[in-house]
């Protein structure tokens, strides 16, 4: 059901725990499930992510994807952490079952608004990215899978 990356991800998440004096910290959470997620952002002067960590209390899938998309947007710029989308984490991946779909938007939008937060902290615009919602599950019946 699973593939092998998710497996692995799933038994040894990277990125968990917290940062001390974290540039942007994001929370989310999906009300349908109950899940939620916490990203930590530590992001340098010139707009690159140094460190991000990740604490959950969701499901394997959500751990999976969290930690996947803890690895991809680390060392990345603000503008290239916006195109880390559910969709390429899940590719990342090699895939999620369809019913598993909508937790990977937990790590999406955490790291939305993570970064808000360090937008808002710094007076900056991000361009492309929105005011983050706190329930997903008012979004994900938009999305098309
Ligand atoms: Fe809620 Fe997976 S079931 S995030």
């Amino acid at each position: 059901m699973y593939s092998e990356k998710v497996m692995d991800h799933f038994n040894n998440p990277r990125n968990v725990g917290e940062l001390d004096n974290p540039s942007g910290v994001g929370t989310v959470g999906n009300a349908k499930c109950g899940d939620i997620m916490r990203m930590y952002l530590d992001i340098d002067e010139k707009g690159v992510i140094r460190d991000v960590k990740f604490k959950t209390f969701g499901c394997g899938a959500a751990v999976a994807t969290s930690s996947m998309a803890t690895e991809l947007v680390k060392g990345k710029t603000v503008e290239e952490a916006l195109t880390v989308t559910n969709k390429a984490v899940m590719e990342a991946l090699d895939g999620l079952p369809p019913v598993k779909v909508h937790c990977s938007l937990l790590a999406e939008e955490a790291i939305h608004a993570a970064l808000w937060d360090y937008a808002q902290k710094n007076n900056l615009v991000i361009e492309g990215l929105k005011e983050p919602v706190e329930d997903i599950s008012e979004i994900e019946e938009e999305e098309e899978y």
